[in-house]
């Protein structure tokens, strides 16, 4: 069984994504241990709950420092003994010694075809606001690995989505979850958990 903790910071419907997945047997051999959040009014710990799936709160906002906030969620983390950490809408940016010691255990989702439109200040709303003012035809969606940089990590999947004439960023955000993050992200999941990505050079080989 993958051993997965999930790190949220908003409405969650990618951890919701993730949960209907397990229900449905679209992601097998997998166990959701815990969902963090940094925001404690994020509706993601309510999907949690009626889940029964174990939430806290971990604010860097209720630490005297960074490094205390730091510390606390690497221990929350390694207390669980988790075999991967997804980020699904996780605002935080998270400590270089956590990426390092969960190398290629970290996953997150990021609502554009990377390398276009990602990188500091890319989150969001922000993305499809970008993607619209330039004109794009496709955007879409990815997951990759995290690693030290800001969207810089191996690529598991990526999802395109067509960019409509009229399209509001709300509009195109809601086309870019449903018919891509919603699907990638479970994809993912499911492919680490039956041992189907290998990390080769920075890029990522699926043995399907
Ligand atoms: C999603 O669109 C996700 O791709 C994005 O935040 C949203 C969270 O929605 N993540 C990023 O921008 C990370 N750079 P959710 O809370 O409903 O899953």
């Amino acid at each position: 069984m993958l051993r997965v903790g999930v790190l949220v910071s908003g409405g969650g419907t990618n951890l919701q994504a993730i949960i209907d997945a397990v229900d449905s047997g679209v992601i097998t051999n997998t166990s959701l241990e815990v969902v963090i959040s940094n925001n404690p009014n994020a509706y993601a710990l309510t999907r949690a709950e009626n889940h029964g799936i174990e939430h806290l709160c971990i604010s860097p906002k209720t630490f005297d420092s960074r490094e205390q906030y730091n510390e606390a969620l690497i221990k929350a983390l390694d207390d669980r003994n988790l075999d991967l950490v997804v980020l699904a809408g996780c605002m935080v940016v998270l400590p270089a010694t956590l990426i390092s010691k969960y190398k290629n255990r970290i996953i997150n989702i990021h609502p554009a075809l990377i390398p276009s439109f990602c990188g500091k200040g890319f989150y969001g709303l922000h993305v499809h606001e970008e993607v619209l003012k330039r004109g794009v035809k496709l955007t879409g969606a990815t997951v990759h690995f995290v690693d030290e940089g800001t969207d810089t990590g191996p690529i598991i999947a990526q999802k395109a989505v067509e960019v409509k004439w009229g399209d509001t960023p709300e509009v195109l955000q809601k086309r870019v979850m449903e018919e891509a993050e919603w699907k990638i992200m479970p994809y993912a999941i499911n492919l680490i958990a039956n041992g189907k990505v290998e990390v080769i050079d920075g890029k990522v080989k699926i043995n399907e």
